[in-house]
């Protein structure tokens, strides 16, 4: 099978994939946004589940069960914040999308859904966000053995548009 990244708008609790990403924050306990939606989605073990970690530092992953999603895992990352740009933010996106796919990779997932991470509650500008998340990905699939098939879920055309424009350079 030919490996992929495709770009689509959907709600990412929706996904019948190996993995999800869930673009968390620090203290794993759950949020609004995408977090929030994959918490109410998966149900009260997952809360349970997350506790274990004690937290996870920004631009690292920790794995759970689906619980009661379609996906068969849930890859927890918190995204950096945005400050202006010149706080290592780039840096630590890059590291979300690396050490989620890691994980995937490690847990023999085929199929990976992404949100778009860190470009809402957390404010990096979607386009930057978009053109980081597709490089990261693509240098990744050139040497993955498991993960064949990424997925990029938008919430909003504005976000889709971006990822698309990111695919096409
Ligand atoms: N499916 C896919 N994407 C979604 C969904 C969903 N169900 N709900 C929201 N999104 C999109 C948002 O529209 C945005 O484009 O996910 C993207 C990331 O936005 P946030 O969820 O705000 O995440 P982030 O910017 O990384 O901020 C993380 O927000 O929810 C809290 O606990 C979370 O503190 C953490 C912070």
């Amino acid at each position: 099978m030919a490996k992929s990244i495709q770009v689509e708008q959907g709600d990412i609790t929706t996904y019948q994939v190996d993995a999800i990403v869930n673009a968390a924050n620090t203290t794993l306990m759950g949020g609004g946004g995408v977090d929030g939606a994959i918490h109410r989605a998966a149900g009260p073990a997952l809360y349970a589940a997350c506790e274990q970690f004690h937290g996870c530092p920004t631009g690292e992953a920790r794995i759970t069960p689906g619980f009661k999603l379609p996906a068969k895992y849930i890859i927890h990352t918190p995204g950096p914040i945005w400050r202006g740009g010149q706080n290592g933010e780039p840096e630590l996106l890059v590291a979300s999308y690396c050490n989620s796919l890691k994980l995937a990779e490690h847990y023999h997932c085929r199929t990976v859904a992404f949100p778009s991470i860190s470009t809402g509650v957390y404010a990096f500008p979607v386009e930057r966000a978009a053109q980081i998340a597709i490089k990261t990905i693509r240098e990744f699939l050139a040497n993955s053995h498991w993960v064949q098939q990424v997925i990029m879920v938008a919430f909003d055309p504005a976000t889709k548009a971006a990822y698309q424009k990111a695919l096409l350079t």
